[in-house]
């Protein structure tokens, strides 16, 4: 099987291409190496001793997808990651991020039409859920109004994909709303590398570990958790990437009941930012200096995720602990930082 990777060297579809490597996939990435570099195809190579086609592509302009498909001869199925992700900055620059998050799925969705392609992967986020009423959240739960424009982009892409289904019986897809996707891959060879300044957790915490950054600032301690502060559902990223493969599958041998489908893919427990600390710093061996600092705009209290229906339909069950998550995240930032040195 034929299957193209948008956003393949990124953080999360590097390691799915890894996996879909190790089950002997034939892949081909297409990436416009805005927030990653051609290296990673390396890593990835070196990781599986296997070869991987890697197209630098825009797909946010309709030519280069169509000669993207024509140079193929087109894809048996589609993962799409490629998208801007930075909340703040869609903030700034909502335009920038519609015109690329949208307009990519919408030239991609042209040719898989014309080729007659059978799947879509997207990458969805719980995002979508805002503050749920209910926890853990289901799918069923009702979306909320978008707390940002990237944010936005990935309820306006359900959407397009859920019309389009409908309008078209022999398309399938499946949406993965991810919850947060943390840790890099064994090898330390490939993980997340974030521009300037991050501004997810993890890689603040390695980073300051390291010595990159002062201390790290807990946005907030006052919520009502157990501990006052935030709580999200962290998911190792080859889990995640794996469940790719068992939504892949589910398509491939027609078990999917419904032409889309949806499903969370989390681990199914929540903990706490004090929590991640406490862990970090029981993995890495050394205290990691943070201050509590006042609560970070558009933050949502606590959010984890019911994941029956991955579990039950997908046969897919995130399996590494938080402790393996930051254990690897952490052995990634020493391997940058040896190679940088
Ligand atoms: C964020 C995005 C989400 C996106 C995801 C991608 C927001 C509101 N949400 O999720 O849409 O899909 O990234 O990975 O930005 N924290 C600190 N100090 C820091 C950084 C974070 O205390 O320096 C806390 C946050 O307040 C939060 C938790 O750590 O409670 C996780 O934050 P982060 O890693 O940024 O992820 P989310 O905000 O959950």
């Amino acid at each position: 099987m034929k299957i193209l990777v948008t956003g393949g060297t990124g953080y999360i579809g590097s390691h799915t291409v890894v996996e879909l490597l190790n089950e002997n996939f034939e892949v081909v990435i297409a990436d416009n190496l805005s927030n990653s570099n051609a290296e990673v195809v390396d890593k990835i190579e070196e990781i599986t001793a296997k070869k991987v086609h890697f197209e630098k592509t825009d797909l946010s302009c309709p030519t280069a997808t169509a000669e993207l498909f024509q140079k193929h001869g087109g894809f048996d199925g589609v993962i799409h990651f490629a998208a801007f992700k930075a909340v703040g900055e869609s903030v700034k620059e909502p335009l920038k991020y519609y015109h690329n998050n949208i307009f990519s799925l919408i030239n991609l969705m042209n040719e898989m039409e014309k080729y007659k392609t059978q799947f879509l992967v997207f990458s969805s986020s719980c995002t979508v859920y805002g503050q749920p009423e209910e926890l853990p959240v289901t799918e069923n739960a009702a979306i909320q109004k978008a707390l940002s424009p990237y944010g936005n982009t990935k309820q306006i892409a359900e959407e397009i994909i859920t019309d389009y289904c409908l309008s078209n019986p022999n398309f399938n897809a499946i949406l993965l709303r991810y919850f947060n996707p943390i840790g890099a891959h064994p090898s330390a060879k490939i993980g997340e590398l974030p521009i300037g300044v991050p501004q997810n957790l993890i890689p603040y915490i390695t980073q300051t570990a390291i010595g990159k950054r002062e201390k790290l600032s807990v946005f907030g301690n006052d919520y009502s958790t157990p501990d006052g502060t935030c709580i999200r559902d962290y998911i190792h990223v080859v889990d995640l990437a794996q469940a790719h493969l068992a939504a892949m599958r589910r398509i491939a041998e027609q078990k999917n009941e419904e032409n889309i489908e949806t499903f969370n893919i989390g681990t199914g427990n929540g903990f706490s930012v004090l929590e991640i600390i406490n862990s970090f710093e029981k993995v890495s061996n050394q205290k990691l200096p943070y201050e509590f600092a006042p609560r970070r705009e558009g933050d949502i209290e606590k959010v984890w995720a019911n994941t029956t229906l991955a579990n039950e339909k997908l046969k897919w069950k995130a399996k590494l602990s938080l402790d393996e998550m930051l254990l690897s995240a952490w052995n990634w930032e020493k391997n940058i930082n040896k190679n940088n040195e």
